[in-house]
């Protein structure tokens, strides 16, 4: 088969490392890839929202899947575009139509759908600009803190986590009578804060059966002991030792299974991931977002794990017998330290010679902001490397993982020495 790997970060050099060494795959390539993809297929310069641009390549190239990486081609509709077009149709996607995407794409959206199926989430209103006053009420009636969360995509940005009512109040005002976050803030889901842990769970469905994935834990602030800003993610660790068979039980029985029969009750095809986002409280699962995507760094610490084909899973997702399909999951530990530009997740550094990927000890390098600058490696995003470490048990994944991220160099490299240490 030939394959076509939609995107440019550390998850999609994990896919790209992963489908590479499957004997299914003839030819692999990644649009529009990094410096680090092109060693497991040809980067192809092609932006993932210019839908005409994939869909020409996949006929020239005699392409039979596409696996859609980042949310926004999915929430744009690449999958609608290739199904209405009568030469693609027959091209599979990986990843849902709009429909789906909208469990990513709108948080009111997956909040009705979550109502609707009785799946334990926060309690929730939405308020648009018409509803303001309403929603300012609301917030002086709620406890504290209180979340607030742009319904559209915010690049990360959307959610805030406020302690005062004044505070809540302002960014009310600021995101629907302001556009904070142009259009995404159009209507905010005011949500209860739920206190506990998270824990990233990753389902893969061909819209009728399910398979689900090794789950992982991300780590998203900047600062060591979980301080300072939100990032896309520091570091990510699975499995994750909370996540026992009984937790999971839970999850699956409360929210996977309603997840993926409430959509097909409601002929919502979906075919790809869906990303739940949990929090446990007291060993009690609550699902705080859905992403119709996988994680970016928990891909990174994912794929190692899983030991069978994966691009046969994938065609079972596209074919539609996933059920008949081997998932095979590794019982080794893998650790992934994220390796970020300076002044990341503000303003940061970009252009920076990359140096030292040679002398990682026991971990693999997957490129997520970089670009080759003729020979040398220069880095482009404010997450820049991830060094990923597969081991006998945590302890060492997580030493290897942090040993080898000191073991790389670029100016103004920044890292968390602590990825799941607390998990010890
Ligand atoms: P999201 O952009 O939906 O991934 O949310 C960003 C982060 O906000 C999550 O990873 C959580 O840490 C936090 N968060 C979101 N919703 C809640 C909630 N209801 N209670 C507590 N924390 C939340
Ligand atoms: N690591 C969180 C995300 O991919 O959204």
């Amino acid at each position: 088969m030939n394959i076509l790997i939609l995107g440019s970060g550390g998850r999609e050099s994990a896919f790209a490392w992963k489908i590479a060494q499957s004997e299914k795959c003839d030819q692999l390539f990644i649009a529009p890839g990094n410096a680090g993809t092109g060693q497991y297929g040809t980067n192809v310069n092609i932006k993932v929202t210019d839908f005409e641009a994939i869909g020409r390549f996949a006929l020239s190239n005699a392409i039979d899947m596409v696996l859609v990486g980042p949310e926004e081609p999915l929430v744009k509709g690449i999958h609608d575009y290739f199904l209405t077009d009568e030469k693609l149709k027959t091209i599979p996607v990986i990843g849902p139509q709009q429909e789906g995407a909208q469990l990513e794409g709108s948080k009111d959206f997956s909040k009705q759908f979550m109502a609707r199926h009785n799946i334990p989430t926060a309690a929730s209103k939405t308020f648009t600009k018409d509803t303001l006053q309403d929603g300012l009420a609301y917030l002086a009636t709620a406890g504290l803190p209180i979340v607030l969360k742009a319904d559209g995509l915010a690049a990360g940005k959307g959610v805030l986590i406020c302690t005062s009512l004044e505070e809540a109040q302002q960014e009310l005002k600021e995101m629907l009578a302001e556009a904070k976050f142009g259009d995404a803030s159009s209507k905010v889901v005011i949500e209860q804060f739920l206190q506990g842990i998270e824990l990233s769970v990753f389902v893969m469905t061909d819209g009728v059966h399910y398979k689900t994935l090794p789950e992982a834990k991300d780590y998203k602030r900047i600062g060591e002991g979980d301080t300072g800003l939100n990032t896309g993610g520091m570091g990510s660790v699975s499995p994750v030792p909370f996540a026992d068979a009984a937790f999971m039980k839970k999850v699956e029985e409360r929210v996977t299974i309603p997840t993926v029969e409430g959509l097909r009750k409601e002929n919502i095809p979906y075919k790809g991931f869906i990303f739940i986002g949990l929090i446990s409280c007291e060993g009690e699962p609550y699902v705080i977002e859905y992403n119709c995507r996988m994680g970016d760094p928990e891909t990174e610490s994912v794929m190692p794990r899983i030991s069978s084909d994966f691009v046969d899973l994938l065609q079972g997702v596209a074919e539609g017998n996933l059920h008949e399909k081997e998932l095979i999951i590794s019982d080794k530990v893998a650790a992934t330290v994220m390796l970020v530009a300076g002044g990341y997740p503000g303003e940061y550094l970009k252009n920076k010679t990359l140096t030292g990927i040679e002398n990682l000890r026991g971990s693999h390098a997957f490129h997520a902001g970089t670009y080759l600058d003729g020979e040398e490696i220069k880095t482009s995003g404010g997450r820049v490397l991830a060094v990923t470490s597969l081991q006998d048990n945590m302890f060492n994944a997580l030493q290897q993982a942090t040993a080898d991220a000191a073991r790389i160099y670029f100016d103004g490299m920044n890292f968390r020495k602590d990825i799941g240490f607390d998990l010890l």
